[in-house]
């Protein structure tokens, strides 16, 4: 199969996207969190194919991308007060709801589960395609499974060429990383994974003691680049230490080194080693967007290790460091 490229310039082009969705075909498009490989949500078949595109185990449920807050009461039910209040101060935006499913949504799209993740994404390409589509899409992140989120078509192309129908080109996503996800459909509700949508905004809302946070699960494989990854802990200046004595014993022992740090620790070490800056120390923002960005330009530099600058787990600090945990399958150096 030879995957079209669609400019989201090209109305023609966007039309083609929504029909090619709507026949059961695959089409990765950009939303403002990460590129998702959007499949006709009714359609069992099409649903499928998300899976063999991924190579993602039929057990881990898909979530369902709608156009507006208004279709949310199609596809679930039972959505408390709480919900009914996030639902209105963050959507559209990044953060996906996990509500009690309608029997309409088909089970291999929750794998059987009677909840379902919904989410409206902030992009005005994403939920154009969806409404001409006029289905719910089953959408999750256009990677192959355990590689980082693509944040850029190039990225999606890079793993789903020939597997699937289009990609739809919409340039970087600003955020750059993965919706928060809550599930809604007991008393107190969880937040399944951090994101931008931080456990303190969502507290704002609902109330501190209604939201809690999910204790980590260790999943292999998760968002991660082909080299070894480590994370660096503690006070910056030990962090750059350690990184040059990193740095002295590659030379050594004639291994490809990758760094991933911010601009500060980047400036204070030499010049010939592979760096990639994910921004200035402290902005939140531009490290989130950079991220995945960062693991994939090291598989492309085929690196034989990674070591990373850690952050504070603060804020949108926590969804950062919750990927670069996954990422380095929890290989953390406490300094
Ligand atoms: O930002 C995002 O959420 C992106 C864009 C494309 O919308 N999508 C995304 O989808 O990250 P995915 O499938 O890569 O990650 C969704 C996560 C999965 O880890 C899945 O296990 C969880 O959400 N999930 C989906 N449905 C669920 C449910 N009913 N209950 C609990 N977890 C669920
Ligand atoms: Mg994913």
């Amino acid at each position: 199969m030879k995957t079209k490229l669609i400019s989201s310039g090209d109305e023609e082009g966007l039309k083609l996207a929504a029909s090619l969705l709507k026949s059961g075909k695959l089409v990765a498009f950009p939303t403002e969190t990460v590129y998702g490989l959007g499949a006709n949500g009714f359609d069992s078949e099409a649903v499928a194919h998300v899976y063999c595109a991924k190579g993602r185990a039929l057990s881990n449920p898909l979530s369902l991308l709608l156009a507006d807050v208004s279709q949310i009461e199609k596809v679930v039910t039972d959505v408390s007060d709480k919900a009914k209040k996030l639902i209105k101060a963050f959507s559209p935006g990044p953060i996906t709801f996990v509500l009690k499913r309608k029997n309409i949504v088909p089970n291999i799209v929750t794998n059987g589960k009677d909840t379902v993740g919904v989410r409206i994404p902030d992009h005005e390409i994403a939920r154009k395609i969806i409404r001409l589509a006029d289905i719910p899409i089953a959408a999750p992140s256009a990677n192959t499974s355990g590689r980082p989120s693509p944040t850029s078509a190039v990225a999606v192309f890079d793993d789903l060429q020939g597997k699937i129908s289009a990609v739809v080109d919409g340039g970087d996503c600003a955020v750059g990383i993965d919706s928060t996800i809550i599930d809604c459909t007991q008393e107190v509700l969880t937040v399944l994974r951090p994101g931008v949508i931080t456990l303190e905004m969502l507290r704002q809302v609902v109330g501190a003691g209604s939201v809690q946070m999910k204790e980590d699960i260790i999943e292999e494989n998760h968002y991660a680049p082909s080299a070894p990854m480590f994370i660096l802990e503690g006070a910056p200046n030990k962090i750059e230490d350690e990184m040059k004595n990193y740095i002295r014993k590659a030379v050594d022992e004639k291994k490809r080194l990758g760094i991933i740090a911010s601009d500060e620790l980047i400036a204070g070490i030499s010049n010939d080693v592979l760096t990639y800056s994910y921004g200035n120390r402290g902005d939140m923002k531009a490290i989130a967007g950079n991220l995945y960005r960062a693991l994939r330009f090291f598989d492309d530099h085929k690196v034989d290790v990674i070591y990373a600058e850690g952050i504070d787990k603060m804020g949108i600090g926590l969804a950062i460091m919750n990927r670069m945990y996954k990422a380095s399958g929890y290989r953390i150096i406490t300094l």
